[in-house]
């Protein structure tokens, strides 16, 4: 369902987001559970985000007669924010298996809190019409902000963020950034705390995708 006050800020309402999310949080789920959690539920995520996609029409044979169907008309791209992104793109693949996946390596400066890239291998220009740029967390904004901003240089003008959870800081700051990028969350809690985590939050998303099980 769209934010009250900013229809670019979509949180879906759905029982199963809520319910998985939880186990998403909880601390004693163990590494392969978080990770089948946060592909279940990017799923939801992109089967929202990708409701309005162009289509075409795309003429077909059922075992009994002719029909008329639809396909989808964009080439479209999925990108990764390595390394916690890497947690919702297979999941985003499966739903979309004609896209390509391009990643983008940035991390967070812990001292800073500022983000710094260090990969990609983008096209230019793109070789894809619409970027679905996917990463757990959005906490100061600064990683999804960097990541945007490198996509749009390389001529990408349809972009959309879906993440699990956000905070209102790196809202308000992508929003300010990308105020034509759309933003899909199962969650947006109450704030960062001093060391610019989200709380209640998850943790630290990356180690938790990456840890042994
Ligand atoms: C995490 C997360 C985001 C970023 C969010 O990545 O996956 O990319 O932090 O924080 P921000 O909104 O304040 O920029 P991290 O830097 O931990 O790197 P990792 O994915 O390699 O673990
Ligand atoms: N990155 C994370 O993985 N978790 C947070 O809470 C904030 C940034």
């Amino acid at each position: 369902m769209a934010n009250d006050s900013d229809p670019m800020v979509v949180v879906p309402e759905h029982a199963l987001i809520s319910h998985k999310l939880t186990r998403l949080r909880d601390v004693n789920s163990s590494s392969m559970l978080f990770r089948n959690l946060a592909s279940e539920i990017t799923q939801v995520l992109v089967a929202e985000a990708t409701r309005d996609l162009l289509t075409v029409e795309d003429v077909r044979n059922t075992p009994l007669e002719s029909f008329s169907g639809q396909s989808l008309a964009h080439r479209i791209g999925i990108v990764p924010i390595l390394r916690a992104g890497l947690g919702m793109s297979d999941a985003a693949h499966k739903m979309l298996p004609m896209a390509r996946v391009l990643h983008v390596g940035l991390y967070r400066d812990e001292e800073t809190l500022e983000p710094v890239y260090y990969y990609d291998k983008l096209p230019t220009p793109p070789n894809i019409d619409l970027a679905l740029v996917v990463d757990p967390m959005l906490a100061t904004g600064g990683s999804a902000i960097a990541a945007v901003s490198r996509l749009k240089e390389t001529g990408i003008t349809d972009l959309r963020f879906l993440g699990l959870i956000a905070a209102p800081e790196g809202i308000a700051a992508f929003r300010a950034a990308h105020p034509d990028v759309k933003i899909w969350m199962a969650a947006i809690d109450e704030k960062l705390d001093e060391n610019g985590y989200i709380v209640p939050g998850l943790g630290d998303a990356g180690d938790r995708i990456m840890d042994s099980i």
